[in-house]
């Protein structure tokens, strides 16, 4: 592995991972894997942060969550996933950066200040929840990371974790931290099926769980041109989503072939979607094989966990060694 740039990123375990996950992070880690010493961990404390109400749903997407990053093709032989809460150092990195980390930093942070009112119905005014950052910058900065992909939601966080480990440095007069960098995915923009983002709790998921009937079933609802009453009106396929779900999943001929017809009301938005559902279901196909695989045997699934538990462990001891001689406590 050495020589190798280190990546590390994780994710909140709160619920199955869809589509628009997978585009947008996922699809990414797994091409990453191939040129990088990755870390990937399960973020489940980051998950208690607005969840500490159902610490037990937390504890079942975490299962789902590495099943899912398994079968999308996360390799255990390529890179260290493991879970968060299992790497205790992370708490305690956690606390020595909150010593030094100034709290306006972490109230003009622009994710805290929109959760807050987008969340308004959980009671978020917990000393954790504005610490959020604080625990990710110790997540980062304990694998010594050089970069994390991320979605730009989370740029601040790691522009955060920059001023972070530059404080630590020169408040200890060690460099012990280096810089990381935030790497933006190239990522094809999957919206929901009513077209709005994908979200859970807008209940318009695609899911990387679901049996090809579900799939064929939750397409034949998508939205598509609302203008479009009758089969025999035109459409504009550019501003219809199941136009772009064939520019990712349908090749280029018929995808060619489709924006024309449509126009000319050649082809009715049946077809199109079964045409686009059929080749859905094909690309999906051999993550499910996977996961059929890894669920049946729950035991490699542990495995894979507690060997990324210790890989990730050597590395979190060894920080904490560096971190407790600068601070010299
Ligand atoms: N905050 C990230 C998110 O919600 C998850 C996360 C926690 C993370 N720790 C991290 C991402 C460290 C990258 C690096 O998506
Ligand atoms: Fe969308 Fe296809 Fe219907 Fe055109 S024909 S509006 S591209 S679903």
């Amino acid at each position: 592995m050495s020589g190798k740039k280190r990546i590390l990123s994780g994710m909140r375990p709160t619920g199955r991972l869809h589509l628009g996950n997978y585009h947008g992070a996922l699809a990414n880690w797994i091409k990453l894997q191939h040129e990088y010493d990755c870390f990937f961990f399960i973020a489940d404390w980051h998950a208690l942060t607005s969840n500490y109400e159902n610490p037990e749903e937390i504890l079942s997407y975490i299962r789902e969550m590495m099943l899912d990053w398994l079968s999308a093709g996360l390799s255990p032989e390529k890179c260290t996933m493991f879970v968060q809460s299992h790497i205790k150092e992370h708490a305690e990195l956690f606390l020595l950066l909150s010593m030094i980390t100034p709290v306006p930093w972490l109230e003009r942070n622009p994710t805290y200040k929109d959760q807050i009112v987008q969340l308004e119905n959980k009671d978020l005014s917990t000393f954790g929840f504005l610490g959020y950052p604080v625990l990710q910058a110790a997540d980062i900065i304990m694998y010594k990371a050089d970069t994390v992909p991320v979605g730009v939601d989370q740029v601040p966080h790691v522009e955060l974790t920059r001023e972070i480990a530059r404080r630590f440095n020169f408040l200890y007069k060690k460099e012990v931290f280096p810089e990381p960098e935030a790497l933006l995915a190239e990522t094809s923009k999957v919206l929901g099926l009513d077209r709005r983002k994908m979200s859970k709790s807008y209940d318009n998921c695609i899911y990387l769980a679901d049996p090809a009937d579900v799939v064929l079933k939750k397409v034949s609802g998508m939205v598509t041109d609302p203008q479009r009453m009758r089969k025999s009106d035109p459409g504009d396929p550019d501003i219809c989503n199941v136009y772009d779900f064939h520019k990712i999943y349908s090749d280029e001929a018929l995808v060619n072939e489709i924006a024309p017809a449509c126009r000319k009301a050649e082809i009715g938005c049946v077809d199109c979607k079964k045409k686009m559902a059929e080749n859905l279901v094909k690309a999906m196909a051999p993550i499910q094989e996977k996961r059929k695989f890894y669920e049946s045997c729950p035991q490699k699934v542990d495995e894979i966990i507690s060997a990324g538990e210790t890989r990730a462990r050597a590395v979190a001891v060894k920080t904490m060694e560096d971190v407790r001689a600068a601070i010299n406590i």
